[in-house]
């Protein structure tokens, strides 16, 4: 049970508590933050709902800890990662258990977050001493007009306090996979949970603790966004942001300053079917890419653009699946559990009632009840429609028919958003060619768009983000390149 065992010191009567200089503290404002079950609706656990004076410490503390932890041998940093994923995936049920109670995510999927999360630290730590156990050598005679005369030397250094916000759909995963790349790098964290997804978070980072990193190397910050939000993303003792979630971070990005940031800000997915398509493959790719967590993924399926002669036997394909989707609460494992909250389950249903009115087809009733919306195929979807173009982040899924590859290409290019889509088609030269032509950061023949494997090289154009994520790439993105020069009084060649 949350907040219980190995975690009874993180909770202080009913208020799970922050995190900072290696100590569970009770917030000095005596408010709490709620978290409201998307299921029941009602509260469900309280956190600390911290003050901006003490961001101002934890920020402090995190760039004392930061400085030692620079010293700290690279072996030594990822054996302590090594222990902390291990202790992840020891307690994966209780903090499957929180996701199920905050996000209403299926209850088997809030394990596989845990265990996936576990690994994906494990990974950081293997990636980490083989890429920052190694840096370049330049000789300067390569450059016309120099001799040999200067030898060039460089390496990764840390950029110093890293500030991890991940979103409510991966609090956990999406948390780990900023802090393992940022910890094996010899950076300090500063972590802002969501709120739903806070107390997953907080149980995450318990395992941290217990691994036995230094006091305030990673530090655990709750409350409110309008309290202490802007506060954190502008601090000055900030030197990284990554961030994954809505359009909050091209707020962000517009605020905060001179320092590197990572933004992953969601998707309008696009699944584009040309005629030679296996459908069933197709269909069962909508379904797993479409409507997995009830559609709150950036990665899912948001349009289907499929060829007019395919589309008809396509969406009855599609329809016989989502009839098959079991429709109800995360702990019973159901397929389609209640969204987030009752707002977005509200702009959800704006986007139905949208549609509806500009003569999209139903494939299914339309039906809500709570949080809970059942999954709805909507076909003829039309460029009018909003939800052409805007992602309802639940399951609700538009089809727009084409009448030519070019047209599904400037559908995609003309959104806002560009993070990945999909092509099905059994050519792989015009796959190759689609793939090149959609202005996304990745596309994906033949199957959904997703995240992982958590090595892969994770990036959106447009709205959909800055930088590149993935393992490697956070590794990279988390350091900065110093150079030392070595000056010869003479020129210096090989054997020479
Ligand atoms: O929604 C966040 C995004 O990173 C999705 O990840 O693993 O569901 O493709 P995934």
């Amino acid at each position: 049970m949350a907040g219980s065992g190995v975690f009874a010191e993180i909770i202080d009567g009913d208020v799970f508590n922050y995190y900072a200089d290696g100590e569970w503290k009770k917030s000095s404002s005596g408010k709490s933050v709620s978290i409201i079950n998307p299921t029941t609706r009602k509260v469900q656990y309280k956190v600390q709902a911290c003050t901006q004076e003490e961001v101002n410490k934890v920020m402090e503390m995190a760039k004392v800890a930061q400085k030692a932890w620079a010293k700290t041998p690279l072996w030594k940093r990822a054996e302590l990662l090594h222990k902390a994923a291990a202790i992840l995936k020891e307690h994966k049920a209780p903090i499957g258990e929180c996701l199920v109670k905050e996000i209403a995510k299926p209850a088997k999927d809030s394990v596989t977050e845990v265990v996936r999360s576990g690994d994906l630290v494990s990974y950081c730590a293997e990636e980490g001493v083989r890429l920052l156990g190694q840096g370049s050598f330049l000789v300067s005679d390569s450059f016309p007009g120099n001799e040999r005369t200067k030898y060039c030397l460089t390496s990764k250094v840390p950029l110093g306090v890293v500030l991890a916000i991940p979103p409510f759909n991966y609090p956990v995963n999406l948390a780990v996979s900023k802090i393992g790349p940022a910890l094996i790098a010899g950076n300090s964290l500063v972590l802002k949970p969501p709120t739903q997804g806070a107390v997953a978070c907080l149980h995450m980072v318990h395992c941290f603790h217990l691994a036995g990193f230094p006091k305030g190397l990673i530090n655990c910050i709750t409350g409110k966004g309008s309290e202490i939000g802007d506060f954190l993303t502008m601090h000055p003792g900030v030197n990284c942001i990554s961030f994954t979630g809505g359009d909050t971070g091209i707020a962000i990005s517009k605020k905060a300053g001179m320092i590197p940031l990572q933004m992953e800000l969601g998707g309008k997915d696009a699944c584009i079917v040309l005629e030679d398509a296996d459908l069933d493959l197709v269909a069962s790719n909508i379904i797993k890419g479409g409507f997995s967590y009830s559609g709150q993924r950036c990665t899912a399926v948001k349009v289907v653009l499929v060829m007019e002669s395919v589309a008809d036997t396509l969406v009855e394909k599609v329809k016989a699946k989502v009839a098959k989707l079991t429709v109800g609460p995360p702990e019973d494992n159901c397929d389609i559990t209640p969204v987030v909250s009752e707002s977005s389950a509200n702009f959800i249903e704006g986007l139905v009632n949208d549609a509806k009115q500009k003569g999209a087809t139903f494939c299914q009733e339309y039906k809500r009840d709570g949080n809970l919306i059942w999954p709805l195929l909507l076909d003829n979807v039309r460029p009018d429609m909003r939800i052409a173009w805007e992602e309802p982040f639940g399951p609700v899924l538009p089809v727009i028919r084409i009448g030519s590859i070019e047209e599904g290409i400037h559908h995609c290019n003309a959104s806002n958003f560009g993070l990945q889509g999909c092509v099905f088609t059994k050519d792989i030269n015009k796959a190759m060619l689609i793939s090149d032509a959609m202005e996304t950061g990745t596309v994906q023949i033949n199957s959904a768009p997703a995240r992982g494997p958590d090595h892969f090289p994770f990036q959106g154009l447009k709205d959909s983000g800055i930088g590149s994520q993935g393992i490697t790439n956070s590794i990279n993105m988390m350091t900065k390149v110093k150079s030392t020069v070595i000056n010869l009084p003479t020129p210096s060649y090989t054997m020479g």
